[in-house]
């Protein structure tokens, strides 16, 4: 789906037109997907647009450059990008939010499966990004497959970054799921293990309890993720990171999803297996999560920073 432009993206401090905003054919990360990225979103709130979670995406696209040298040797610290980002949304004039990705990848110069003699280039744009998964998958949920392709094996891409290549994988499996005719793959881990979707995090509720992989089984450390585990313990219920096969999803009496695209979505059915409607505890979590991100919930506040 075509996305809105903007007016300006950051290239190493510069602010590009959107459509002068190009590389050059031979930049190495696009021929082998050598490069890390962050996806965050700003949000409408009250007080004007906020983001959310701000500093902990620039420090993860930090630590997913640390796992890529010599991308690890951009001159930027969190504080410079943070700077950045809200100063790009004011320019842009995003006052309904907006999705942020930054990338950094391996600038013009070299060719060749050796990335050490590369320069790290940072660029972030901005546009403005409504659902993932659809307006209506948020009240009424989505139907979900488990993949045939299994999640990277932590000894073959590292699962903790967010690097270019690596979602060849879950793009493999998003094309698998969409073919066969649902929403959305669910992957499991290289011992068969559940590991997560293919851009969100996983939670069944079961018995009232809610669950969702470890991460040595693979999923990313969603910061969604994390703040659906701390919004549902502050709701009084217990949280356990457990490991999951793909029975304790056909038997779950809930499941939904997190991520910052597809934010927290039900799903309703898996494997043509009905899981049911948007159950009591994922409406809950979901309700307070939507609030959090607009601006109100004073107990989260320090979630947000305020673009203005
Ligand atoms: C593979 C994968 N899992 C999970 C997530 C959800 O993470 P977050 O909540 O930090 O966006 C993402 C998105 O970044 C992802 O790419």
């Amino acid at each position: 789906m075509p996305f809105p432009k903007a007016d300006h993206i950051w290239m190493d401090g510069e602010l590009v037109d959107w459509d002068a905003a190009t590389v050059h054919v031979l930049t190495p990360t696009l021929h082998y997907g050598y490069g890390v990225f962050e996806g965050i979103r700003a949000y409408p709130t009250d007080r004007g647009p906020a983001v959310f979670h701000l500093r902990p995406h620039v420090a993860r696209l930090l630590r997913s450059a640390r796992l890529y040298p010599p991308l690890d040797t951009v001159p930027y610290t969190v504080d410079d990008l943070v700077e950045v980002i809200l100063d790009l949304i004011r320019v842009n004039g995003h006052e309904g939010g907006c999705y942020i990705r930054p990338t950094i990848i391996l600038g013009y110069g070299e060719i060749g499966l050796n990335p050490l003699p590369s320069t790290p280039q940072t660029i972030i744009a901005t546009w403005e990004w409504g659902t993932y998964l659809g307006e209506e998958a948020l009240v009424n949920g989505v139907r979900v497959m488990i993949s045939s392709y299994r999640r990277i094996g932590k000894n073959t891409i590292p699962p903790a970054g967010k690097a270019n290549g690596q979602y060849l994988n879950s793009s493999l499996a998003k094309v698998e799921a969409l073919r066969a005719g649902y929403d959305e793959a669910i992957m499991l881990s290289e011992d068969g293990f559940v590991a997560e979707g293919t851009g969100e995090n996983l939670f069944i509720v079961t018995d009232g309890v809610i669950k969702t992989p470890p991460l040595h089984d693979g999923p990313l450390g969603g910061i969604t993720r994390a703040s659906a585990m701390t919004i549902a313990r502050d709701l009084g219920y217990e949280v356990v990171e457990t490991s999951l096969v793909r029975s304790d999803l056909y038997l779950a009496d809930e499941m939904f999803l997190t991520g910052t695209a597809a934010e927290l979505t039900p799903v309703r059915e898996i494997d043509g297996r009905t899981i049911g409607p948007r159950g009591p505890v994922t409406e809950r979590i979901q309700a307070t999560f939507i609030d959090t991100v607009r601006g109100r919930v004073d107990r989260y506040q320090d979630w947000l920073t305020y673009v203005d």
